[in-house]
């Protein structure tokens, strides 16, 4: 299908923990075309998480592939992952990671250093999308020194301040209050009426139902 951006096929991901295995991700396939949005619903230890980090080479898969554009994840090393995840890959972790040394504008800018941006056109981007983002005033505190909401929208702002093809957000609404979550699905609504990004969201959060094209559950690692 020439408007895939991403397709899974067959992945499996187990934990060996003392003598037990933990089949964490089983027999997930599925394709993800341009500007379509994917919500993953499922209980807690189902698996949505570690597929997340599969899907952005963050963790290898104990079998399966991955295809994301022209690349197959199971020829590329660690470090050529890495650079295509700078390159084309937003990911928002369930709990959040910003640096915590550093301020907002810098935690936003940094994927942008990494790409060779110099620190003056990385922070001309980073204040334009943490004014978007409503931190206009935030720019220079500490994550530690953020709210919860605050904290979350830094995370998104350093998910897409380079323009990523496909976007992963694990629980992007977990920790706020309503009208905090209700802000941050309008933020990915904005841009992705401006992107052609590609999106996929673990949470469990129903009112992103209405921002996707389609939804599945874990179980038990099955992706269904
Ligand atoms: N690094 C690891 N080592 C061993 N087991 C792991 C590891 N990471 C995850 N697991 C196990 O894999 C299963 C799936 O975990 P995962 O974090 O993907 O679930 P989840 O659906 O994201 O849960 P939650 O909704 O609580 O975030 C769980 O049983 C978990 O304990
Ligand atoms: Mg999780």
């Amino acid at each position: 299908m020439s408007n895939c951006v991403i397709e899974a096929i067959n992945l499996n991901k187990n934990f060996s923990e003392n003598s037990n295995i933990v089949e964490a991700v089983r027999n997930v396939s599925f394709t993800l075309g341009k500007s379509e949005i994917m919500i993953i619903f499922g209980r807690s230890g189902s698996g949505k998480s570690t597929l997340l980090y599969l899907l952005a080479g963050l963790e290898t898969c104990s079998s399966g592939n991955i295809k994301f554009d022209k690349f197959n994840f199971e020829d590329l090393t660690f470090d050529e992952l890495a650079s295509i995840r700078r390159s084309n890959i937003g990911f928002v972790y369930q709990f959040h990671h910003l640096i915590p040394e550093f301020s907002a504008i810098d935690n936003a800018s940094f994927p942008l250093l990494l790409n060779g941006d110099t620190k003056e056109e990385a922070y001309v981007k980073a204040e334009d999308i943490l004014n978007k983002f409503g931190l206009g005033n935030r720019k220079h505190h500490k994550p530690n020194q953020l709210s919860g909401g605050e904290r979350q929208r830094v995370a998104i702002a350093r998910a897409l301040i380079h323009d990523p093809k496909f976007v992963l957000l694990d629980e992007p609404t977990g920790d706020l209050d309503r009208d905090t979550a209700q802000e941050v699905r309008e933020m990915l609504k904005e841009y992705m009426q401006n992107s052609n990004a590609s999106l996929i969201i673990a949470t469990h959060d129903r009112s992103f139902e209405e921002l996707s094209n389609f939804q599945k559950t874990m179980d038990f690692g099955s992706l269904i």
